[in-house]
């Protein structure tokens, strides 16, 4: 498979294969959304499929519902579970504190609800998410449609009293119209380069009214997987202060990811 596969696949593959052992029979898993988390549903549902793994699937959007589905994976709401033992997902960016930006596929508002109500989270990446400061990639927030120039207008005013170096906001589209999450709502991406303070800068904008919540996920990340495009990973607990490299062998037995 690996002939097949291009680095940086391969690095999210290996990735989500690592992730995927942290998940136990009999274990309720938030799913989260992407394309590295894609990787790790279908590496979940060979589980599945093969070991007989006993789970239940909490997706965090349409699209990853539908695909776990597709891999059999047993699917319920939030609500269904109620709490969860395990969130795997990808990221944009973090940081050395596990600190992320999430929400560039427009899923923060589930991912972080639903990584919030998990004993653990295991986030996902390939090298290029790791950053000294966050930033550099846009943080998304999950706007309701009312009134959303205003509240970009607010949010934009506060940004120049924050710890950051841009101001500037722009509305998310898709096409020629506003994107629009699962929830109905719209996302303004915050083009504010490096955030000197993530905490304050989370805390301030979930202040301003028609914010319903922003990409930061603070404290929520316990691990992060790296993978590499050799099929190296690295394993970074926040927790345990462990920082372990492994090697994920795999074969070409079957055509699984083909279609990602
Ligand atoms: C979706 C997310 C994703 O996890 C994030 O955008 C990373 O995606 P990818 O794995 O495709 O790079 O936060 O809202």
């Amino acid at each position: 498979m690996s002939g097949e596969l291009s680095p940086i696949d391969t690095a999210k593959f290996v990735a989500a294969k690592r992730a995927v052992q942290y998940v136990e029979d009999g274990m309720r898993v938030g799913l989260g959304t992407g394309s590295t988390a894609a990787w790790m549903v279908r590496c979940l549902g060979e589980r599945v499929r093969e070991e007989g793994l006993d789970i239940t699937g909490v997706p965090t959007s349409s699209r990853t519902a539908e695909l776990a589905r597709q891999v059999g994976i047993p699917v319920v709401s939030l609500d269904e579970a109620k709490w969860l033992d395990l969130t795997i997902d990808g990221t944009d960016e973090y940081d050395e504190d596990l600190c992320l930006i999430k929400g560039g596929g427009g899923a923060l508002l589930q991912e972080k609800i639903v990584a919030t109500a998990s004993d653990r989270m295991v986030v996902i990446a390939d090298p290029s998410k790791a950053v000294e400061h966050l930033g550099a990639f846009p943080l998304p927030i999950e706007v309701i449609p009312f009134g959303w120039q205003t509240t970009k207008a607010l949010v934009e005013e506060m940004l120049g009293a924050m710890d950051v170096l841009g101001t500037d906001a722009t509305l998310r589209m898709n096409g020629q119209a506003a994107y629009v999450t699962d929830e109905g709502n719209h996302i303004i991406d915050l083009h504010v380069k490096r955030i000197g303070d993530p905490r304050k800068l989370s805390l301030v904008l979930n202040q301003i009214p028609g914010v319903v919540e922003n990409g930061l996920f603070i404290d929520i990340c316990d691990v992060v997987v790296i993978g590499h495009g050799d099929g190296r990973v690295e394993v970074t607990d926040i927790n345990e202060g462990t920082h372990e490299e492994e090697r994920i062998e795999f074969v070409d037995s079957d055509n699984i990811f083909a279609d990602l």
